[in-house]
């Protein structure tokens, strides 16, 4: 099934210079760049963003780093794009994460682990009404 899923290249990512070879990663396996912007997450998207975890130990620090500096906010399309999304990335944290992810690749941290990719269909549609609305 074609699916849009929203997907974000985070603060450490953009500022050490991965961009051209994340967003290769994604149009290699074929699926389409549908937007692409670069620009600030305001507290109130990541708060959107995050919803799931307030509360949790990690919280405060996840907010602050994802409205540190500026991210690359994307819609990605294709087949089965959601899972294929988070299968490119890796596991949460990239010291976990296989090599020939971008997690496993690109990242070393559990907090700036490079990327972030919705987990549901109907998490990518929240998350793009959050972010290109
Ligand atoms: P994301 O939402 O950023 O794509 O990451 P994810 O689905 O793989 O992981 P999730 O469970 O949604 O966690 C969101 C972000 O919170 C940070 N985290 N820290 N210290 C910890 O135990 C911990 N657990 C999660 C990570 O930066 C993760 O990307
Ligand atoms: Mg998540």
């Amino acid at each position: 099934m074609i699916q849009k899923t929203y997907c974000m290249i985070k603060p450490d990512a953009v500022a050490r210079g991965l961009v051209g070879r994340i967003v290769t990663r994604f149009e290699d396996v074929g699926l389409q760049v549908e937007r692409l912007e670069l620009g600030r997450v305001t507290p109130e998207q990541a708060a959107a963003n995050y919803a799931e975890h307030v509360g949790k130990p990690f919280y405060e620090g996840l907010i602050d780093y994802i409205t540190s500096g500026p991210v690359v906010k994307m819609v990605l399309s294709g087949p089965e794009a959601v899972a294929v999304v988070r299968k490119l990335m890796g596991v949460t944290d990239p010291g976990e994460a296989a090599p020939g992810t971008i997690r496993g690749d690109f990242g070393l941290s559990l907090d700036a682990n490079v990327v972030h990719g919705s987990d549901s269909v109907e998490s990518a549609e929240r998350e793009i009404a959050i972010f290109f609305s």
